[in-house]
């Protein structure tokens, strides 16, 4: 009798105890899926090639880009940004880009922040801040977005000045060239493996349809598509087009002296 009871009131108590383990399991799990942390293997991988002044690639960036930052949507993505674009290396080992001097200087800026920073949440604000300048027509402010967004130029400026900067856009350089399809133009964006071509405004319908994991993505459950604009490729910086840009050709020495003093 004695022997049985105690046997009893063991078993309730090993019930209670499986009752708060599976109880305390649920709560775990329910925590971890309402959290944003997503698995690598599960994001959709995208990748920007681009240009500093590409004003379509600097509209992408600021007026599309920016919006998965915006709404979380960028805890889905791997999203890696490739600043050279259109860009040629002369036999000389030297880079010309499509719209002149400037945008080897952004560009290198742009690779040395991403170098510095590798989280793109830590780099992302420092080149969207370089590409609201730019598409504002004040590319030559570029500086004051070290301030802006409140990180420590030295890096940044140190791997630009030490040429190390150049050497990133070199790797760059292979990595557009190596794209299979090619590239035809900028901004190219590939998800997954595939160009958008001129559909890369639609980015956010595209990672929705792409994403794969268990749970739909909250900005997924509203997204909108864009009409059809008249001329879509009216919206890109093909890869021979000479460059209809605003920004001169060169830097004066004055300008170049100057920057490269302060840095
Ligand atoms: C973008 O640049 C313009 C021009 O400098 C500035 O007025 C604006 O505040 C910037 N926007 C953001 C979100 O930084």
């Amino acid at each position: 009798m004695e022997v049985s009871r105690c046997n009893n009131r063991r078993s309730k108590l090993l019930l209670l105890l499986l009752i708060v383990s599976v109880a305390t399991n649920l709560v775990a799990a329910s925590a971890a899926s309402s959290s944003v942390a997503v698995a690598g293997e599960e994001k959709v991988k995208l990748t920007l090639y681009y240009e500093a002044l590409c004003p379509f690639c600097e509209n992408f960036i600021v007026n599309y880009l920016y919006k998965l930052f915006d709404n979380g949507l960028i805890s889905f993505v791997d999203l890696k940004l490739s600043p050279y674009g259109n860009a040629k290396i002369k036999s000389d080992g030297t880079i010309v880009c499509q719209h002149g001097a400037w945008e080897c200087v952004l560009n290198t800026v742009e690779a040395c922040a991403i170098h510095a920073w590798p989280a793109v949440s830590d780099h992302f604000p420092f080149v969207y801040c370089v590409e609201n300048l730019t598409y504002h027509g004040e590319y030559a402010n570029w500086e004051t977005c070290f301030e802006k967004v409140k990180v420590d130029p030295k890096p940044v400026l140190d791997c630009y000045t030490s040429g190390f900067g150049h050497e990133l856009e070199l790797q760059y350089a292979d990595e557009i060239k190596a794209l299979e399809p090619p590239h035809t133009y900028v901004p190219w964006v590939v998800l997954d493996g595939q160009p958008l071509y001129d559909d890369y405004e639609d980015i956010i319908s595209f990672i929705c349809k792409a994403y794969k994991g268990s749970n739909t993505p909250e900005p997924c459950l509203h997204v909108t598509t864009r009409k059809e604009t008249a001329n879509p490729l009216d919206r890109v910086c093909y890869k021979d087009e000479k460059s209809k840009s605003k920004v001169p050709e060169t830097i004066s020495w004055m300008q170049y002296g100057d920057m490269v003093e302060s840095m």
